[in-house]
C-alpha cells in the first residue's frame, strides 16, 4: 500500500478510535534506526540532553540500516493512530508525509533559534513543508566515501587509490594477498549506496544529476550508465561470498580489524571507527570514492515532527530546539561521523575526515558538485527510489547484463 492510501485509511480509523497509547506530557517518543555502536552512542547524547531539560525520552529504535524497517514500523504506528513525537524521516519523504496533513508546525522553535539564518538553504528547504518548518536537521552525512585500512594496503603492497585504475589495482593486490578487497553487505540499500558512488565517479556530477535526480531517460540508458553497471559488475568480483544480508557495520568491522581493505559507505561508517578507538588518517583513511573528489553526495538526517496533543507540543518544541543547538550538533556528530547541519559550531574537536567534509561541502555548493544522495532518500520520491533500488539489487545478485540493467532502470524511473 502506498503512503497516501495508508494515511487515508489511518485518518478514517483514528477518527473512530480512542487514542490510548499516546505518550505522557513532558515526554518525547522518537523513532530512529540508529542502533549500531557509533549510532547508539550518538542518540544517547540526545536522550541525555532531553532528560536534563526534564523531558523523558521514549526510545522507538527499529534496527535495520538505511531505515526501511523503521519506515514500515512508522506506517504501522500511524495506522494505529499513535504517531511518535518525531521520526527520522529525510528528504522528499518529508513532503510526502506533509501532504497527508500529519506533520506538526515547529516554526516557533525555528524562529526562536533563527534557523533560517543558521542553516544553508539546501538544508532548510528540505525541513519545510509549504514554507513552514516541520523537521529539525540533525547533521549532514557525506555518502561518496571509500573507507580504507592502510595496513591492509601495506601488507598487500598496494598504494592508496586515487582513481578507478588505482582502485582496481589495489583491489587485485589485496585479493592476491589473501584478504577481502571490498567489504560489503548484500542488502538493497547498501547495493544502492555503492551504485550511486560509482555512477558519480564514472559520470561526474552533471551526469549524476541528469540521470539520477532528473531521471532523464537518455542518461539512464546511455553509454555512461552502461559503464557504471560494468564497473559495478567488476566491483562484485572483489566482494566475499558471505556478503548476502550482512549489516553495514559488520562490513565496516571487517575493515577495522584488517580482514578487508576497503568499503564504499557514507560517513556513519566513521562512527564505527571512532567507537572502536581508531584515529582518522592513521588507523583508517577516508578517501572520496574514485573519481568523486570534486563532488559531494549529501544525506541530511532529520527528525520530522508529527502532530501531537496540545500538552505535548512544548516537549516537541524543546526537542526541536535541542536538536538545532550548537552543543548537540557538536557532540552528536562527533560520534555519528557526520558534520553539523548548522553554522556556528566550532570545528576544533572534529577530525580530518570531518574537516574535509565541511570544506568539500562548501566548495561543491559553489561548484555545482553538491548532489543529493539517491540511496539515502534525498533525491527522488520513495516509489521511484524503491523501484530503482530493486533493479540495482537484482543486478548485484544475478548475472543480469548492464544493457538489461539500464533498460530496467529507465522503466523503474517511471514508477508511481
Ligand atoms: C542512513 C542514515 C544514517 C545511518 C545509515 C545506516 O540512511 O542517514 O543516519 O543511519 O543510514 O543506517
Amino acid at each position: 500500500m502506498k503512503l497516501k492510501q495508508i494515511v487515508q485509511a489511518t485518518m478514517a480509523m483514528t477518527a473512530l478510535m480512542a487514542v490510548g497509547t499516546q505518550v505522557q506530557a513532558a515526554e518525547v517518543e522518537v523513532l530512529h534506526y540508529w542502533t549500531s555502536g557509533g549510532e547508539a552512542k550518538s542518540v544517547a547524547e540526545l536522550k541525555k540532553m532531553m532528560e536534563a531539560k526534564g523531558v523523558a525520552w521514549k526510545d522507538f529504535a527499529v534496527a535495520g540500516g538505511g531505515g526501511e524497517n523503521a519506515m514500515t514500523a512508522l506506517k504501522a504506528r500511524v495506522i494505529a493512530g499513535s504517531a511518535p513525537t518525531a521520526a527520522q524521516i529525510k528528504g522528499p519523504s518529508i513532503q510526502e508525509w506533509g501532504k497527508e496533513g500529519v506533520l506538526a508546525n515547529i516554526d516557533a522553535a525555528a524562529l526562536e533559534g533563527k534557523w533560517d539564518a543558521n542553516l544553508p538553504k539546501v538544508v532548510s528547504n528540505i525541513m519545510k513543508y509549504q514554507g513552514h518548518y516541520v523537521a529539525a536537521p540533525v547533521n549532514v552525512h557525506r555518502v561518496n566515501w571509500l573507507w580504507v585500512n592502510p595496513d591492509v594496503l601495506k601488507k598487500a603492497g598496494a598504494k592508496t587509490p586515487g582513481n578507478w585504475e588505482e582502485f582496481f589495482d589495489a583491489a587485485d593486490k589485496i585479493k592476491k594477498a589473501g584478504m577481502i578487497a571490498i567489504a560489503h553487505g548484500g542488502q538493497p540499500w547498501q547495493d544502492a549506496t555503492v551504485f550511486e558512488s560509482v555512477a558519480l565517479g564514472v559520470g561526474g556530477a552533471d551526469f549524476y544529476k541528469k540521470a539520477i535526480v532528473q531521471l532523464d531517460p537518455a542518461s539512464l540508458t546511455g553509454p555512461t550508465m552502461i559503464k557504471t553497471f560494468d564497473t559495478l559488475a567488476k566491483i562484485k568480483t572483489y566482494i566475499d561470498k558471505d556478503a548476502a544480508g550482512r549489516d553495514w557495520n559488520l562490513a565496516t568491522a571487517m575493515v577495522i580489524n584488517g580482514k578487508a581493505g576497503m568499503q564504499f559507505m557514507g560517513d556513519w561508517a566513521k562512527g564505527e571507527f571512532t567507537a572502536a578507538g581508531k584515529v582518522a588518517g592513521k588507523d583508517f583513511l577516508c578517501l572520496s570514492a574514485p573519481g568523486t573528489d570534486k563532488a559531494f553526495t549529501f544525506n541530511i538526517d532529520s527528525l520530522t515532527m508529527f502532530k501531537v496533543k496540545d500538552e505535548q507540543q512544548k516537549s516537541q518544541l524543546t526537542l526541536a530546539s535541542a536538536v538545532m543547538s550548537p552543543e548537540f550538533q557538536e557532540v552528536f556528530n562527533l560520534n555519528k561521523g557526520s558534520i553539523p547541519a548548522r553554522a556556528g559550531v566550532s570545528r576544533a574537536k572534529f577530525d580530518s575526515c570531518a574537516i574535509k567534509s565541511m570544506d568539500d561541502m562548501e566548495a561543491t555548493s559553489k561548484s555545482g558538485g553538491l548532489v543529493p544522495s539517491f540511496a539515502h532518500g534525498m533525491a527522488i520520491d520513495s516509489a521511484k527510489a524503491g523501484a530503482i533500488q530493486d533493479v540495482i539489487a537484482k543486478f548485484m545478485n544475478s548475472s543480469m547484463t548492464s544493457q538489461a540493467a539500464v533498460q530496467a532502470l529507465a522503466k523503474a524511473a517511471k514508477a508511481k
